[in-house]
């Protein structure tokens, strides 16, 4: 599968992630995982995580830069596993809001962002609900029928799934 296959599922499927979990591992080995909100994809090969107040993430990451990033379409019930190098992008960097610019548009005046967590990513994987693969013949729309059950939900746009608060919805 080549990068820009990846890259057009990735965005579609993490667009339609309300929380992605960030895993550390602190110097002394003790694995961390967290969830964030406010995240969204960066360039090719990029995940931006706003640090509003994750500061164990920031801790490890300065002491131990490999990190893994997961999230999943709860309704779709797939998502990714990716892992990558972190480095953590200070407020007072000169490049913050620039490469910032989609995380503050996201939090708008309810948040202040701390540090930008820029992970680039190394391995990238798909996650699949076992239902994906033990039970073939079922459709998408099979499984999201459950899954609404299951959270106890109903969709509001005809099936569609769409956190206001993203905005590249349009290229599902
Ligand atoms: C639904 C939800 C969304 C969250 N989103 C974020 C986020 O986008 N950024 C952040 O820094 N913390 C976020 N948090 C808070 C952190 O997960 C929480 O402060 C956690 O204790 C941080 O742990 P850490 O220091 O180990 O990273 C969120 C928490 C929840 C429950």
């Amino acid at each position: 599968m080549g990068i820009i296959e990846v890259n057009e599922n990735l965005r579609s499927e993490l667009n339609n992630a309300v929380l992605c979990w960030l895993a550390t591992v602190s110097r002394e080995g003790v694995p961390n995982v967290t969830p964030k909100e406010i995240f969204t994809l960066s360039g090719r090969d990029r995940i931006l995580i706003a640090d509003i107040a994750s500061p164990v993430s920031v801790r490890n990451i300065e002491d131990n830069p490999i990190v893994c990033v997961s999230f999943i379409d709860i309704f779709r019930q797939r998502g990714y596993k990716i892992v990558g190098l972190a480095r953590i992008i200070e407020r007072s960097n000169a490049s913050f809001r620039t490469i910032g610019d989609e995380l503050l548009a996201m939090v708008g005046d309810r948040f202040r962002i701390q540090n930008i967590i820029e992970v680039t990513m190394t391995h990238v994987s798909r996650i699949r609900a076992p239902s994906y693969q033990f039970y073939p013949e079922r459709t998408e729309q099979e499984i999201m029928q459950d899954a609404y059950r299951t959270y106890g939900v109903t969709p509001s746009r005809g099936g569609q799934f769409n956190p206001a608060f993203r905005k590249d919805v349009s290229d599902l």
